[in-house]
This record gives structure tokens, sequence and C-alpha cells, in this order.
């Protein structure tokens, strides 16, 4: 079974979507740690209610928290297959993006490459949408690299905004999206469904 390891800093919604996803059998996933910068906040409370390991990362020492070489090792020990990025703002340190080569995947608010890169957050990212007055936005789910929103593009999906009164109506509706296309991609995970070739990424049908 693919083993899975979810880094979250908030909020946790798209966490709650794989586990809903795994509760209704739409995927088979183990997830073995769930990993924040914080101790406390409501994806927190998600794991632990689930009984999901939880584990908090901090650059410099902090009581309760582990450095970023403590969770390579850890991510190690526990054989993890696959790390998701679930509204996880801290950037992964390069060696953990090395040892994880394609294998760290992220969800972004919007269509990337447009809108993201650092700062470009939560509802950050949808106002800058909604003042560009673009008509359609949407979700990316994407290879975490050593850049901020920048590494290879696995799927992403639309969604009409043109009648939107405000950045918050655009949030609200590409987080409908983002709940579906995360277990999407996560599912072709499992199934290994997902080639990489010249750069970009195949899904095989
Ligand atoms: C989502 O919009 C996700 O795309 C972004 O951060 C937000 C996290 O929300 N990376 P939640 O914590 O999953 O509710």
């Amino acid at each position: 079974m693919l083993k899975l390891a979810v880094f979250v800093s908030g909020r946790g919604s798209n966490f709650r979507a794989i586990l809903n996803a795994k509760s209704n059998k739409y995927i088979n996933v183990e997830i073995v740690a769930l990993i924040s910068d914080k101790d406390n906040c409501p994806a927190i409370e998600l794991a632990k209610a689930n009984s999901i390991p939880c584990f908090f990362v901090s650059k410099i020492d902090k009581n309760g928290f582990i450095n970023y070489e403590k969770l390579l090792e850890l991510l190690t020990e526990l054989e993890v297959d696959l790390i998701v990025l679930a509204g996880y703002l801290k950037k992964i340190p390069d060696e953990i993006v090395e040892k994880f080569k394609e294998r760290i995947i992220n969800i972004h608010p919007a269509l990337l490459p447009s809108f993201g890169g650092e700062g470009m957050y939560g509802i950050n990212v949808h106002r800058a949408v909604y003042s560009s007055s673009v008509k359609v936005s949407g979700a990316t789910v994407h290879f975490v690299d050593k850049v901020y929103d920048h590494g290879k593009i696995i799927a992403q999906k639309a969604v009409d905004i043109s009648d939107v009164k405000s950045p918050e109506d655009i949030a609200e509706r590409v987080l409908k999206i983002e709940h579906e296309l995360l277990p999407d991609v996560i599912k072709l995970f499992i199934e290994n469904k997902i080639q990489i070739i010249d750069n970009r990424v195949f899904i095989l049908l």
C-alpha cells in the first residue's frame, strides 16, 4: 500500500479530502505521518482524531519540534512513498527535494505557472486572480522542485469565474475542485499511471 506523509500548516480541508477519499475506498493508502510547522491548527486536530501520528518541524530549535535533518530521517524510516503538501506554507529544504525526487506533490489554488511563487498562498492568490480580470481559474497539482510553485505540472482543473464578485468567491469555487483533484492525483500514483517524458508529465490511460 502506498505510504503517504501529508504536510499541512492550517485548516486542513485538503487533508480532509484525502481522508474522505480513503474512507470511501476511492484511494487505498496508508497515511503514516502528518507533518506540520505548527503544533496547533485544525489539520492537527483532524489527524489526532483519526489516530494519525503527528510530527512538528522547525528550522530553529523549538521544544517539541524536530529539525529538517531529523525529518528526513523520519520520512526514510517510515518508508514514505509520496509526500503530499496540502497547504504547507514553508519551503521544503533541497535535501528532502533531492531525496524524494518526483515523490513530492503540492496543490496550488490557481492555474500555474500564473499566480504562483513566493508569497502566493491563500487569499493572496485569489486577490491577484481577481484583480487580473481573468475569467478562468483553477487548481494545479505539481511536483515540488527547489523553486516555489515551479515543478512539473501533473494535473490541472479549471473553473469559470466570469461572474464572481470577490476573491473569496474565487477561493470557494477553487477549493471545491481542489478537493477532487488532489485525491485523483494520489490515485494516479497508486495506479502507477504517471510518467515523465521530455520534462512533461503524461497520464497513462
Ligand atoms: C489550499 O488552497 C491549497 O491549494 C493551498 O493552501 C490551501 C490549503 O487549504 N496550497 P487547506 O488547509 O487544505 O484547507
